[in-house]
C-alpha cells in the first residue's frame, strides 16, 4: 500500500524487527523530530496505522475518550463494522469483552467492580506475602551464584501474587505462562492462528471449571468475588466475566516481569545510579516512576480507533483510522523531560505514561509499584556484587510489537 486517503504509507520507520529492538529508542527519537504523527503499516504489512510519538500528543490520545475509543462501534458504521468482520478472524468474545475494549458507560461499570482490589491501601496489605515470596526465590539460588532473572525472578514473584489474589491453586500456576503468551503473541501464520485457538479453548475450559468451583464454595478471593457479582446481576455477563479475568491474568504475567528485568538491566547499566540508590533507599519510590519512564514495559498502547477526523501534530487522523499511542517514546521525549535518555533515580517529576492516563490508566499500578520496590530492595540486600553474567549487546529482546521486554537476563554474584 503506498497511499490511504491521500497520505503515503510506505514503510519509512522499521519498527518490528529484531533490528529494531537494539535502537528502538533511536528510531522514536527521529520519529518525534521528524514525523510525530506517522502514517504507516503495522505488522501485517498492509493495515495503515498511525503511530503518535510525542508526549503531549500521546497524552491527547489516552485522555480522550470521545475522539479516541477501544470500542470500534463508536467509531466505525454498522456497514463499516460488518466489513471489518468480514476481512479477519471473529473476535472471540468470551475473552475479548473487557475493560481494554470498552469505553465510556460500559467502562466505568466494569472497571467498578475491581477498583476497590487494586487500590493503594488494599495493595499494601499483601507487602508481607510478597515480601516472603521474594526472598524465597532468592533462597532458592543464592547459593548457586548466578540466575536467569526472568525465569528465576521477575516470572515467578508477580504470577504467584496475581494467581493468587485470584485464587488460582499454586500447582496450576505453569499453565498460565503458556495461555497468557498466546495472547500476546500476534499469531502470524496459520500454525499459530491453530495453536492459538486450542490454548484459547483449554483456557476457557479451565475457567469454566474453577468458576464452577467458585459458585459452589466461594472464598475470599477476586475471582469468588466476580463470580458474586456475575450471580447478583450486579451487570456482569458472563463473557465479560471471562473476559475480566483473563486481562488480570495476562496484565500480571506481561508487565512486572518486563518492568523488574528492565529495571535490574538500566541499574546495572548506571552504576552511578545504583550507588545512589543503595546509599539512600528512600529514593525507591521515585527510582521505580523513573525506571519505568526509561525503559517503559508497555512500549505501545493499546491501539485505538479515530471516533472523528481529529486535527493532531498537523496531520488530519480520519474517522475509523487506527491510532497507536507510542509510551516509551512519549517517556524519552526531551520537550517534556530533561536529559530525557538518561537516568536520574531522584528525578522529582514522575509524569511519565507508563501506566497510560486518563479513563484506562492501568488498574494495576499500585500492586506493580509494590512488587518493583520489594523485588530491587530484595535483589540488592541479598546478591552481593550482583552484575550481568553476559554481555549487554548479547541481550535479546522478545519480538512482541506493545511489550518492551527481555527473553532473559543471565546475572551473577559473589558467594
Ligand atoms: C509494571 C507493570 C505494569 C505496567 C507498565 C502496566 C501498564 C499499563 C498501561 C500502559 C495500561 C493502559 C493501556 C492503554 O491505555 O493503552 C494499563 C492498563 C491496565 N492494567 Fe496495567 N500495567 C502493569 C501492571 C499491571 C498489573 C499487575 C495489573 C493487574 C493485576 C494490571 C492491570 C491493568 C488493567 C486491568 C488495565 C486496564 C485498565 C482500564 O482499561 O481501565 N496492570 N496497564
Amino acid at each position: 500500500m503506498t497511499s490511504w486517503r491521500g497520505v503515503s504509507t510506505a514503510r519509512r520507520y522499521d519498527l518490528y524487527s529484531h533490528e529494531f529492538r537494539r535502537s528502538t529508542h533511536e528510531t522514536y527519537a527521529r520519529m518525534r523530530a521528524e514525523s510525530p504523527v506517522h502514517l504507516q503499516p503495522g505488522l501485517d504489512g498492509e493495515t495503515p496505522i498511525w503511530f503518535v510519538t510525542r508526549y503531549d500528543d500521546v497524552v491527547t490520545v489516552l485522555r480522550d475518550n470521545e475522539r479516541f475509543v477501544l470500542d470500534p462501534k463508536l467509531a466505525l458504521t454498522p456497514e463499516e463494522l460488518a466489513a471489518l468482520r468480514e476481512g479477519g478472524p471473529e473476535p472471540d468474545e468470551r475473552v475479548s469483552e473487557n475493560l481494554l475494549s470498552k469505553d465510556r458507560d460500559d467502562h466505568r461499570r466494569l472497571r467498578r467492580l475491581v477498583t476497590k482490589a487494586f487500590t493503594p491501601r488494599i495493595v499494601e496489605q499483601l507487602r508481607p506475602r510478597i515480601q516472603e515470596l521474594a526472598d524465597d526465590l532468592v533462597d532458592r539460588v543464592v547459593e548457586r551464584g548466578h540466575m536467569e532473572l526472568v525465569d528465576d525472578f521477575a516470572f515467578p514473584l508477580p504470577i504467584t501474587v496475581i494467581a493468587e489474589l485470584l485464587g488460582i491453586p499454586a500447582e496450576d500456576q505453569g499453565r498460565f505462562r503458556v495461555w497468557s503468551n498466546t495472547f500476546v503473541l500476534p499469531p502470524m501464520t496459520p500454525e499459530l492462528q491453530e495453536q492459538a485457538a486450542r490454548h484459547m479453548q483449554e483456557f476457557v475450559e479451565y475457567l469454566d471449571a474453577l468458576f464452577a468451583r467458585r459458585r459452589a464454595e466461594p472464598t475470599e478471593d477476586l475471582v469468588s468475588a466476580l463470580v458474586r457479582a456475575e450471580n447478583e446481576g450486579d451487570h456482569l455477563s458472563e463473557n465479560e466475566l471471562y473476559s475480566m479475568v483473563v486481562l488480570l491474568i495476562v496484565a500480571g504475567h506481561e508487565t512486572t516481569v518486563s518492568l523488574i528485568a528492565n529495571a535490574v538491566l538500566a541499574l546495572l547499566s548506571n552504576p552511578d545510579q545504583l550507588v545512589e540508590l543503595r546509599a539512600d533507599p528512600s529514593l525507591l519510590p521515585s527510582a521505580v516512576e523513573e525506571l519505568l519512564r526509561y525503559d517503559s514495559p508497555v512500549e505501545r498502547g493499546i491501539t485505538r480507533w479515530a471516533a472523528a477526523d481529529v486535527e493532531l501534530g498537523r496531520r488530519l487522523i480520519s474517522r475509523g483510522d487506527f491510532v497507536i499511542p507510542v509510551l516509551g517514546s512519549a517517556n524519552r521525549d526531551g520537550e517534556r523531560f530533561p536529559a530525557a535518555d538518561e537516568l536520574h533515580l531522584a528525578r522529582a517529576d514522575g509524569r511519565h505514561v507508563g501506566f497510560g492516563r486518563g479513563p484506562h490508566f492501568c488498574l494495576g499500578a499500585p500492586l506493580a509499584r509494590l512488587e518493583t520496590e520489594i523485588a530491587l530492595e530484595t535483589l540488592w540486600r541479598r546478591l552481593p556484587n550482583l552484575r550481568l553474567a553476559i554481555a549487554e549487546e548479547d541481550l535479546y529482546w522478545r519480538p512482541i510489537p506493545i511489550f518492551r521486554s527481555l527473553a532473559s537476563l543471565p546475572v551473577a554474584w559473589d558467594v
